[in-house]
């Protein structure tokens, strides 16, 4: 006899299956073993996604692997300012592996932000911040603050000449708030110069902060299962023919683009480690003496770009805290019905243009927004907030949409 079971297009789609024996005894107390199944194997995914959907599972591994090496790290590192650059040190020449351990740390950390730019680009092309998605984007937002935050209080530790300079040029620019500007600079290096008391308040942000990631990533993959996943199309599935099981097709799916990404990532671990490391930060910090050339990492450029492009200090803050800041209003600030810029002629062009605003002013950054670059950085800055708050609003009202298909099998000659 055939067991009934839920409609198939539903993603919470549950496994009528029930297990027995030991499994069955432990899943009736705690149901771990039947939500997995309900969640992992049966649960129901548009089957249009393409390779832009594999970067959550990516992101997820990868924070797995950050975990794992910076814990063996911390066991070995000294969180003081005259010890921490020597045991780093350390980690990478006298400790057994440690050399290994260390650039899949700093290999992994600058892979993860840039799966992490794929992955919120993929959410602003496809709009899946919009209804019913809202909160979904909302974390992943507040866990791109904390990633960012976690970053660069890892990239303190080592106590090299950029590690020192970065954070020197960043509590001056907390420094620069008005009226609390110099009680926050204290707060944030917990005495009167950047030396041991700050190392070590970085060393427990750092560890402290990449656990609480785990989870709110808890709290945003929940959150994908409550409203199942966007598509390239942005309509949701409506029959079963939409749909496929996330198992075999997902796991299958979600492996080959895990394998490619180790591909990238041992070929940048073993052939390339310098490309991504600034090699200023093999100098141990030296307060007497500032490099010709303070930049902080790739990932931060753009940012660092907004800041020096405005002429105050202050003002350069507020317009890189506001670029990420604007991105929380964004479900209300894009009214449009149809989500994916596939279908959105005026919204793919200025996304392109965002893109393209973001990239510069990470170049702009890397020049010191010297000469004509400050202009270049200031246009790019214009644009960037003219996007969200200027173009979205109106592409809301006048945008021209193409017509949207009448469901995803039907997009695929499947109808
Ligand atoms: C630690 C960082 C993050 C992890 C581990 C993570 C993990 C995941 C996973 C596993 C999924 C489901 C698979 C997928 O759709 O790719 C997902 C979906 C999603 N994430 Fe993240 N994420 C992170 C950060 C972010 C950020 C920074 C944003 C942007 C604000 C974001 C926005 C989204 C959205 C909108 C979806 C649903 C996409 C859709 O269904 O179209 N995530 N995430």
């Amino acid at each position: 006899m055939t067991k009934p079971t839920p409609p198939e297009h539903s993603p919470s789609c549950a496994s009528t299956e029930e297990s027995t024996g030991l499994a069955g005894w432990i899943d009736q107390r705690l149901p771990i073993i039947s939500g997995f199944k309900a969640e992992y194997i049966h649960f129901r995914m548009p089957k249009n996604l393409n390779g832009l959907w594999n970067f959550g599972a990516i992101l997820t591994i990868v924070l797995l692997l950050m975990l794992a090496t910076g814990t063996f790290l911390a066991m070995h590192y000294t969180p003081t300012a005259t010890d921490a650059f020597l045991s780093v040190e350390a980690i990478d020449r006298q400790l057994p592996g440690g050399w290994l351990l260390r650039a899949m740390h700093m290999v992994g950390a600058n892979l993860f932000l840039a799966a992490l730019y794929v992955h919120l680009f993929r959410g602003l092309y496809y709009g899946s911040y919009k209804a019913p998605r809202e909160i979904l984007w909302l974390t992943g937002l507040v866990l791109l603050l904390m990633v960012m935050a976690t970053a660069f209080a890892g990239y303190i530790l080592p106590w090299g000449q950029m590690s020192y300079w970065g954070a020197d040029v960043i509590s001056k620019a907390v420094g620069a708030v008005p009226v609390i500007g110099d009680t926050l600079e204290h707060v944030l290096a917990g005495s009167d110069h950047l030396g041991d008391i700050f190392v070590h308040r970085f060393f427990v942000l750092h560890f402290i902060l990449a656990f609480l990631v785990v989870g709110v990533v808890g709290l945003h993959v929940a959150a994908v299962h409550v409203t199942g996943s966007n598509n390239p199309l942005g309509i949701e599935p409506k029959t079963p023919k939409d749909t496929v099981p996330f198992h075999p097709y997902f796991t299958s799916k979600d492996l080959f683009g895990l394998v490619l990404f180790a591909l990238i990532f041992a070929l940048l671990l073993f052939f390339w480690p310098g490309l991504l490391i600034e090699p200023d930060n093999y100098a141990p910090a030296d307060p007497m003496h500032t490099p010709a050339d303070i930049e902080p990492e790739w990932y931060f450029l753009p940012f660092y770009g907004m800041l020096q492009s405005v002429p105050s200090k202050f003002g350069g803050l507020v317009a890189a805290a506001g670029s990420l800041l604007v991105l929380f209003a964004l479900p209300w600030l894009d009214r449009s019905p149809v989500r994916s810029a596939r279908f959105r002629p005026m919204c793919r062009v200025g996304l392109i243009g965002l893109v393209g605003a973001f990239v510069l002013l990470g170049v702009v950054g890397q020049h010191h927004a010297q000469g004509g670059w400050m202009l270049l950085g200031r246009a790019a800055l214009l644009y960037y907030y003219c996007y969200f708050l200027v173009l979205l609003p109106l592409a809301t009202r006048f945008e021209k949409t193409r017509p949207l298909p009448t469901s995803i099998a039907a997009a695929q000659g499947d109808a």
